[in-house]
């Protein structure tokens, strides 16, 4: 898969606001928040609920479903039962495209962890 992924986003996000977008074979959440937007996978990475249908408070996505948080800058597990990270893309926007680029991709920094733990 290319690192950068384009798509279409058909409206401004209002500030705090956040949306399910499907870009690139990808299953996204993508919220706005001081400006800027962001953007991770949209699936737990814990038991695989939507995150869409968690709560977004500041920089942080909470799943609905057992709770786990993740910081929606750059995919990290800030409070579990998770114990990956989602993935994190770096968004930008102009006009009504945006692009996104990916910052961490779960399965590498898995491996890094490992690989720390070694
Ligand atoms: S599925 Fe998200 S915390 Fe369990």
């Amino acid at each position: 898969m290319s690192d950068l992924i384009e798509a279409p986003l058909s409206v401004e996000l209002a500030e705090g606001e956040t949306r399910r977008v499907r870009a690139g074979g990808l299953d996204l959440l993508v919220a706005r928040i001081r400006g800027k937007y962001y953007a991770v996978g949209n699936t737990c990475p814990h038991r695989g609920c939507s995150l869409f249908d968690g709560w977004l408070d500041d920089h942080r996505i909470t799943c609905g479903c057992h709770l786990s948080q993740f910081d929606i800058r750059d995919g990290r597990v800030v409070q579990g039962p998770a114990d990956r990270p989602v993935e994190a893309y770096e968004v930008n926007v102009e006009g009504n495209r945006m692009s996104l680029k990916i910052v961490s991709r779960a399965e590498q920094v898995d491996i890094a962890a490992k690989s720390a733990n070694r």
